[in-house]
């Protein structure tokens, strides 16, 4: 059968998703799958060619060996048409073919549903979350109002729209200190990898927090912050009541909270930077324990299928809360399933297997 990697896309996370899309490429089970690499630049055009297994080509630009391609949802295939040459003469020329899509996009139009609801209208089978489990798990605001119904620890949050920020600060303002105290945190509601996240300590600092935030999303969440928390990261794989945890992971060398920097750019061995993080977190087998429950039906409690990261905070008194949800986690978290003995191409086998249940 035929994979067909996607990764790219128009996000703020397009590198990370390269990384991500190069590595499952490099492990998937070459015995049992053909790989077709189809990539989506920033401009969003598709690209597919093996120009596109080399990491080298994308640090210089480097698209020779690749053909643009168009697809068509209203076949029910998913057949790649090279697109209309120069001329405008349409070639149907169709250069490559796909059985299962195994997107590999983190944040906008990639890990929130958009890109799920094209496959779905092709029909063909994608690996992972499907449109409203990846949407509500991109949305920090309706994420949150899902795992508050579902008695999941959180810590307190309000939100409010940017366009009444710019109609009526000062009520906005009000509400926040009303109900929450400092220090916060002011996150849009639909970004992934710390983009756009700044604290809080007094108005000040929430006015100018606020003012980042609004340029990336017309949602916007403030939380409570929790003094010096640690960071605890647990995977989950299956589907339905089929879950099993990963290890937890903790990782180190961050202040505040996690920037895009941190958690990519500087973490990734391969591909320039180092690794940062402990595996498996140290962490008291009980408090273990209830994280892997919590992370469990967190992702049950969005629907979740294939491989997700839920990402927790550990206070002071080791007090345990939900962060939240990644969907579509960077490198699909294989590192936190080495540990579980199932191999990075063992993972993504058992998660074509899910996407084809
Ligand atoms: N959004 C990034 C890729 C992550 O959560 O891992
Ligand atoms: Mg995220």
């Amino acid at each position: 059968k035929n994979v067909g990697v996607v990764f790219g896309g128009r996000s703020v996370e397009h590198e990370v998703s390269i990384i991500t899309g190069l590595q499952i490429m490099e492990n998937i089970d070459k015995d049992k799958y053909d790989v077709v690499p189809i990539y989506i630049n920033k401009e969003g055009k598709w690209l597919t060619g093996n120009g596109l297994f080399d990491f080298e080509n994308f640090k210089h630009n480097n698209f020779e060996d690749t053909e643009e391609i168009m697809i068509s949802p209203t076949h029910n295939d998913f057949n790649l048409y090279a697109i209309p040459n120069k001329a405008g003469i349409f070639r149907k020329k169709i250069v490559g073919k796909v059985d299962i899509i195994f997107p590999a996009i983190h944040g906008t139009n990639g890990e929130d549903g958009t890109i799920q609801g094209l496959f779905e209208l092709m029909n063909v089978p994608y690996v992972g979350s499907n449109v409203l489990a990846s949407s509500v798990g991109m949305d920090k605001i309706l994420m949150k109002d899902v795992f508050k119904s579902n008695n999941l620890p959180i810590v307190d949050y309000t939100w409010f729209y940017r366009s009444k920020w710019i109609e009526n600060r000062e009520e906005i303002l009000e509400e926040i200190e009303n109900k929450l105290k400092y220090p916060l945190f002011i996150k849009p509601a639909n970004l992934g990898s710390s983009v756009g996240i700044s604290k809080a300590i007094d108005r000040n600092s929430l006015i100018n927090g606020v003012e980042i935030a609004i340029r990336y999303d017309r949602k916007i969440i403030v939380e409570k912050a929790i003094e010096n928390p640690r960071e605890i990261n647990c995977a989950v794989i299956g589907y339905d009541e089929n879950l099993k945890t990963s290890l937890c992971e903790e990782p180190l060398g961050w202040q505040e909270f996690l920037s895009y920097e941190d958690k990519y750019v500087n973490s990734n061995a391969k591909y320039g930077g180092e690794e940062r993080r402990r595996i498996p977190a140290d962490i008291e087998d009980e408090i273990r324990a209830e994280i892997e429950t919590i992370a469990k039906k967190s992702f049950k409690a969005i629907d979740g299928r294939g491989n997700a990261r839920i990402d927790f905070l550990l206070d002071q008194k080791n007090k345990i809360y939900v962060n939240e949800i990644n969907t579509m986690p960077g490198s699909i978290a294989y590192y936190l399933w080495e540990g579980k003995g199932i191999s990075f191409k063992q993972l993504i086998n058992e998660m074509i297997d899910i996407a084809l249940k």
